[in-house]
């Protein structure tokens, strides 16, 4: 997702420096083009060579070392990049960078770098707490850095308390969110459902399906990274819910379609994922129910059918997508269910087909509008949610009187990485 992209990784000098290591890799196989830049006290704790073997890159440490290519190390990357951020920042450059202190090559660098700028402060908790750090701070704030709030546990000196370096993933998921696709769903609401229901029987047991959750989490994550303010309704997942999108769990049919249909009339887009059961016991035991001779008969009736309720209850403007899991006669029946349900698109598969359906990373989806077809072909759970998401936008813009193409002649993504190589 970074292809193409230039990151400046500024390192000081803190315990967790050796954890930048991760972070360096974890850009890296997102294809970024890695520029560490360490403190003479970042020197003390990890060494160049680490992180020169995991970007392929020079680390710079020293402003006057006349071993570079270009003649202003500084400025030059600086105009490059297209993000930097201090990971692990120190109270120490934090104070510098929010005062303009310029004395080594990382605080010159960020001295003259107009990209986006991210620092997550890592400390022990006195020194964070300290009002000159909380004050420095804001005023980075006040100069347009984006600070990652430090994690909450144990640290290094022995005390607890904030100050500990987050996750290297969540940092990752800050850096993806500014600059790894474009913002063309800025200001737009969506509401995903993803996951299976449960419908109680008694108190330990429940009917279910096989859903994982995944293609919803991607096609939340996927809008959230495109800039939309997300809200991901899901049912019971093993899955991580994705960074900065509000999560609303739910366990059964009634709970999902009382969460949507609350929050339905702000949206601009539903996308529902969910495995929503059709059917539930028509009464719930009190007790466990306890086993017994003969056959057991459970009664079932059916639940409430949200995205039947959605599509009688659209207003102006918003679009509606379902999903189809079917084993025969896909297209007719994706096409029935997208017009009895006053649907804009359907992206029906069949779960008989390889790679497709319940519990895979891949997914293979025929997207079905008013006007066309398109049989997708075998792709990652992200790549489908992106191209579901295309379609939506493009029936929005189209419907505002713009048009946008995001499609190549070959019916490949043109918008996600408008400067990747
Ligand atoms: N859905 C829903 N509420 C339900 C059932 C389904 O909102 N009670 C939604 C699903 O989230 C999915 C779509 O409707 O987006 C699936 O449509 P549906 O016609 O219910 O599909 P099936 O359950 O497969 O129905 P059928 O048995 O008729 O094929």
């Amino acid at each position: 997702m970074l292809a193409g992209k230039t990151i400046i990784l500024g390192v000081t000098g803190g315990i967790a420096a050796y954890k930048a290591a991760n972070l360096a890799s974890l850009l890296k196989k997102q294809h970024a083009d890695v520029h560490v830049i360490m403190t003479k006290n970042a020197q003390q704790f990890i060494t160049p060579i680490t992180f020169e073997t995991l970007t392929g890159n020079k680390c710079l440490t020293d402003t006057f070392d006349r071993n570079f290519e270009f003649h202003v190390k500084h400025v030059e990357l600086a105009k490059r990049a297209d993000l930097a951020i201090v990971a692990p920042a120190t109270a120490n450059v934090l104070s510098k960078l929010a005062h303009g202190l310029a004395d080594d090559m990382l605080t010159t660098t960020l001295l003259a770098c107009q990209c986006p700028k991210l620092a997550a402060p890592a400390m022990n908790t006195r020194m964070y707490e300290n009002p000159v750090t909380q004050d420095n701070l804001s005023l980075l704030k006040k100069y347009g850095w984006l600070l990652i709030e430090p994690a909450v546990g144990l640290l290094a000196c022995g005390d607890t308390g904030a100050g500990k370096f987050p996750e290297e993933s969540l940092i990752l998921e800050y850096i993806l969110r500014e600059i790894a696709l474009e913002k063309d769903l800025a200001g737009k609401k969506i509401l995903v459902t993803a996951g299976p229901t449960q419908e109680a029987i008694d108190p330990v047991r429940y009917i279910t399906n096989h859903s994982s959750g995944k293609m919803g989490y991607a096609l939340a994550r996927m809008a959230m990274l495109r800039g939309a303010q997300v809200t991901l309704v899901t049912g019971t997942t093993a899955l991580k819910p994705p960074s900065f999108v509000e999560v609303i769990p739910i366990q059964s049919a009634r709970e999902l379609f009382d969460a949507v249909t609350s929050r339905s009339g702000e949206q601009d887009m539903i996308i529902k994922a969910a495995a929503v059961a059709d059917y539930r016991p028509v009464s719930v035991a009190d007790e466990k129910m306890k086993k017994a001779d003969g056959e057991l008969v459970l009664e079932l009736e059916r639940t409430e059918d949200t995205l039947q309720y959605l599509g009688d209850h659209k207003r102006e403007g918003q679009l509606l997508c379902g999903f189809a899991m079917e084993t025969s006669d896909l297209e007719n029946r994706a096409r029935e269910k997208l017009e009895r349900k006053n649907l804009d698109l359907i992206a029906a598969n069949n779960v008989k087909v390889a790679g497709a359906g319940f519990g895979t990373d891949t997914n293979v989806i025929t997207l079905i509008s008013g006007q066309e077809t398109k049989q997708l072909e075998l792709m990652s759970k992200e790549e489908a949610a992106m191209r579901i998401l295309d379609a939506l936008l493009e029936q929005m813009t189209e419907s505002s009187g713009t048009i946008v193409h995001n499609t190549d002649d070959s019916g490949n993504n043109t918008r996600r990485h408008p400067d990747a190589q």
